[in-house]
């Protein structure tokens, strides 16, 4: 068991965080009717990834306030923190968080940041925030999200990045909302080859220069993409439980993460979106151990990457890397 083993997880999504009883209780409460998302035992339920967007999105149609936001912030935090996660960096999207309108963005903001310090003071897990554009919601959104993110960007709001359905559009269509985020201190990441293929991941990096990859796993299908990801030290934010669970490889012994890192690619680990995938951040790590024969310092070689690639200013950094070191 590696629940007690410290961790750091650099790509959440907090809608996709959401418990499913946690999103059946606002939904009851507010009589928003989304029976369809979930199975007969209570979890989310969707057939590929493109169902998958749209069960997430329904699920989040319920987070309609501040308040809501808050709840939702302090349950994560407090089952990360139970999985061992010591440092978490969270995707925050402004078009679920006041529909990318600055002034209710930063109302949502201030009410994620109060649970989030409530959840530090209480459990010592520290959260940083990465505002989100959603790549099918289209260029003209993402520009008003990274617009967003420029006014709020600081010490807590330290990146930018983009998710959603891979297939939609090309990166150069949104590099503007990249170099606007860039222009403001913000640093960079964004999903690619998860569901698209290497040309995607070199499209991602030639166009908004990013210094991490979300997933990035496919990576592996071209060696001289590999060469490059370690010869730049482009860290992959690495999730493993959510390829498999979306049937991108047909379980954790088919995933290229043993071998992207012998490739001497960066990786880290991290659950993506964990009650859709069935995961937390221990099971990941009990995965790793059981599946692939990882051990304690292929978790402490996994932590340096993350701690060194966290978005976070340097004193967070340092802290970071002494909690580390002293477990
Ligand atoms: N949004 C939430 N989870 C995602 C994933 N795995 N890929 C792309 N966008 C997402
Ligand atoms: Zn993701």
């Amino acid at each position: 068991m590696t629940a007690d083993f410290p961790k750091v997880e650099l790509h959440l999504h907090l809608e996709g965080a959401a418990p499913p009883a946690f999103v059946r209780g606002l939904a009851k409460q507010k009589s928003i009717d989304i029976s369809g998302i979930f199975d007969a035992r209570g979890t989310y339920s969707y057939n590929d990834f493109w169902h998958f967007l749209k069960v997430y999105e329904a699920a989040t149609s319920v987070l309609t306030s501040p308040e809501d936001y808050a709840r939702l912030t302090r349950a994560v935090l407090e089952e990360s923190a139970a999985s061992g996660v010591v440092y978490c960096e969270s995707f925050l999207s402004p078009d679920f968080c006041g529909g990318r309108d600055v002034a209710a963005w930063r109302d949502y903001l201030a009410a994620i940041r109060e649970a989030a310090d409530e959840a530090e003071r209480a459990h010592g897990i520290v959260l940083r925030g990465i505002v989100t554009a959603i790549r099918h919601f289209g260029p003209e959104k993402a520009r008003e999200t990274a617009l967003c993110a420029a006014e709020t960007a600081g010490d807590w709001i330290v990146g930018f990045g983009i998710a959603g359905d891979e297939k939609a559009g090309k990166p150069a269509d949104f590099a503007w909302s990249f170099d606007c985020a860039r222009e403001a201190g913000l640093r960079l990441t964004a999903h690619a080859g998860e569901w698209g293929g290497p040309e995607s991941v070199r499209d991602a990096l030639d166009a908004f220069r990013p210094a991490r990859i979300g997933h990035g796993v496919r990576a592996i299908e071209d060696p001289r993409l590999v060469e490059r990801l370690a010869e730049d030290g482009i860290v992959l934010e690495v999730c493993p439980g959510s390829n498999v669970a979306l049937g991108l490889y047909k379980d954790w012994r088919a995933h290229p993460i043993e071998r992207l890192r012998a490739g001497g690619v960066k990786v880290t680990v991290s659950t993506d979106d964990p009650p859709f995938f069935h995961t937390t951040m221990a099971r990941e790590f009990d995965r790793l151990a059981e599946d692939l024969g990882w051990d304690a310092d292929d978790f402490a070689e996994l932590n340096r990457n993350a701690a060194e690639a966290a978005f976070c200013d340097e004193a967070t950094r340092a802290e970071l890397i002494k909690k580390l070191e002293a477990a």
